[in-house]
């Protein structure tokens, strides 16, 4: 038995798949918040590329993956299916546990899948400058990375928790020439509204998108780049899944559960989307999405129309939401602290072809410890949210044991003073109160 299954560069997919023609019952597609209509891509291409509102409104099952986007994509893929057969071990289980690496990319996680091609159709269309926001600051090094391949300027709006807990990103930010401030920021009008009224709050990155819009819609030269939730980047994402069917082919198994942590929703998807056609035709496969007890959206949010960001700038999408100005509270996986998730993985949702699961930090934190020692890799926080639903799922019942795939969406090495606080013992579960929730989604969008 091989340990991992890598395939040569020539066996990287060519094409995305596209899920939205596949959902059964469909899309939704996204509203005009002024007239509640559906927002064509005119109004949207005062943020967004040409290239990727097609994509993003597009009913074609494949799309071409351009040549000059396969190029940087061979700088780390395709990424190597590993057999997590030492954890398989410790646990005591027969089930057989496979995780596709996503932390072999330049900044160690599954986001340069989109940034690379949002990059590459900005400059397409002669953008000279991105604007983004970042949570845990894997998506804003993704597109620092990504913006620096295409000789774009980039700026990022960095949510003040991670701004503050994770010092190493902005210098890595800073080295493929970005330009990082912490959100909310005074560089905004959203940023200096909210800081007047919250001086300390963490924020969230609901606020953060709001800058970045904010500063895409203000100026001539700027468009803005979003790392998740949008249906194009889950399709980006979908090459995940394509070279993971490849590997497990190789392997001459195929997985009874796939999972993946959920924050927007787009390694998930990218995991995800490959396999849902075969489980559209009868294949028996447990899909889990697995959520932060302090912010979730999938398992405690509302199926509505709802604003993207805090100021009420973007379309209204239809997902599970927490209500757009819901804040969640300073967790260590900020990656996962965004109150909606993405249209996509929220219709699987509701077709019951998914099923949300949602974990508390220190058994997340305890998962991720357990891996290290194990597999060797230290994960992001985001990611441990999906080895202890992996963990969960291979010990359900050891006289059943399962084949188990799960998406290793990034490392934990610039997350070190996170699991610093965990061995400290300054971490605590954090259930969100349900009163609070019903608070923020009384305050959706009538629609
Ligand atoms: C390592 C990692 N995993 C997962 C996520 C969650 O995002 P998404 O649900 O879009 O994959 C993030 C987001 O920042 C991340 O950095």
């Amino acid at each position: 038995m091989n340990k991992k299954i890598v395939l040569r560069d020539d066996e990287m997919p060519r094409q995305w798949y596209n899920i939205a023609p596949d959902i059964p019952n469909g899309l939704k597609p996204p509203l005009d918040p002024e007239t509640n209509e559906p927002m064509g891509p005119e109004k949207l291409s005062a943020v967004f590329p040409m290239g990727l509102l097609e994509q993003e409104m597009s009913g074609e099952r494949f799309i071409d993956i351009p040549e000059e986007v396969q190029e940087i994509y061979k700088i780390w893929r395709p990424s190597p299916l590993v057999r997590a057969t030492n954890l398989e071990k410790a646990l005591g289980t027969k089930a057989k546990i496979f995780f596709k690496n996503e932390g072999v990319s330049p900044v160690g996680s599954h986001k340069p899948n989109s940034a690379v091609p949002q990059a590459y159709y900005n400059m397409k269309e002669g953008v000279k400058r991105l604007s983004t926001e970042t949570g845990a600051g894997q998506w804003g090094s993704a597109l620092a990375f990504a913006t620096s391949k295409f000789g774009i300027e980039c700026k990022v709006y960095m949510v003040r928790v991670s701004f503050d807990q994770k010092p190493y990103r902005k210098s890595m930010m800073q080295m493929y020439g970005a330009s990082i401030v912490a959100s909310p920021s005074k560089e905004t009008n959203i940023g200096r509204k909210i800081l007047a009224e919250h001086p300390d709050t963490p924020g969230s990155l609901g606020i953060a998108i709001s800058e970045a819009l904010e500063d895409a819609a203000t100026r001539d030269d700027t468009k803005y780049a979003l790392g998740s939730v949008l249906n194009h980047v889950c399709m980006h994402q979908s090459i995940i899944g394509l070279e993971a069917k490849k590997q497990m082919e190789i392997a001459a198994e195929y997985p009874d559960v796939i999972i993946g942590c959920c924050g927007g929703g787009s390694n998930f998807a990218g995991i995800a989307a490959a396999f849902v056609p075969d489980y559209l035709e009868g294949k028996k496969i447990r899909f889990v999405g697995v959520e932060p007890a302090s912010c979730p959206s999938l398992t405690m949010g509302k199926l509505a129309y709802d604003f993207g960001d805090v100021a009420q700038m973007t379309p209204l999408l239809y997902m599970y939401t927490l209500g757009h100005d819901f804040i969640p509270p300073g967790i260590h996986a900020g990656g996962l602290r965004y109150h909606g998730m993405s249209p996509m993985l929220s219709a699987l949702v509701r077709e019951n072809i998914v099923h949300p699961m949602k974990v508390h930090q220190l058994e997340c934190f305890e998962a991720g410890a357990l891996f290290a020692r194990t597999e060797g890799i230290i994960p992001a926080p985001e990611t441990c949210h999906a080895i202890r639903a992996a963990i969960t799922e291979a010990t359900r019942d050891l006289n059943d044991p399962k084949t188990i795939l799960f998406n290793f969406s990034g490392h934990g090495l610039i997350d070190m003073a996170s699991y610093d606080k965990f061995y400290a013992g300054e971490l605590h579960d954090y259930d969100y109160p349900e009163e609070d929730i019903a608070k923020s989604i009384a305050n959706l969008p009538k629609v």
